[in-house]
């Protein structure tokens, strides 16, 4: 699902780009339509947050594969992954066919950050690498979700 997103968001900005040499009125055009070059930077940073967090899921979901609790939150984690990934790549459909992002859409990330960021907070493992993944995938999260205010702000 993931790739979907990053391939088709990537998609819009490299078309943005295309059209950035194209005559003032069609390029006024799209631009209305796709976002400007900010805006699109604050998705593409989303996107990328949001494939670090895999990376990172995917670390803890093996070093926590011993610890009972410790599974069951990264579980929850995985969960919400794949429905924020889910909700970018609805996302990205619609700007690929140069329509407004979907409210569900939009709401179904906000939740899925914030219910990893919830579940990543109650990990109590002591093991350092955990920690250490645990505060990495926090600030990832908290990147995400910045990268996600701005897209707010700046896609219009
Ligand atoms: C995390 O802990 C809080 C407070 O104890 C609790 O309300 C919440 O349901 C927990 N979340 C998960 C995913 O376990
Ligand atoms: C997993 O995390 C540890 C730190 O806790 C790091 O040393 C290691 O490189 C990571 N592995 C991968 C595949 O990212």
């Amino acid at each position: 699902m993931f790739s979907r997103a990053f391939f088709v968001l990537c998609s819009v900005v490299v078309l943005g780009a295309t059209l950035a040499s194209a005559a003032p009125q069609a390029q006024a055009h799209i631009v209305r339509q796709t976002g400007d070059l900010e805006c699109n930077i604050n998705r593409v940073r989303i996107l990328g947050e949001i494939f670090l967090v895999g990376q990172t899921a995917r670390n803890l979901t093996q070093e926590l594969a011993s610890d009972h609790q410790g599974s069951i939150l990264i579980g929850v984690v995985n969960k919400a992954l794949v429905s924020t990934e889910d909700g970018l790549a609805d996302i990205a459909s619609a700007l690929f066919n140069q329509q407004p992002s979907p409210a569900a859409a939009i709401t179904q990330v906000g939740n899925g950050i914030s219910d990893m960021f919830d579940a990543a907070s109650n990990i109590t493992s002591t093991n350092a690498a955990v920690k250490e993944n645990v505060n990495t995938l926090k600030g990832q999260l908290q990147e995400a979700s910045f990268a996600g205010d701005k897209v707010e702000e700046t896609c219009k």
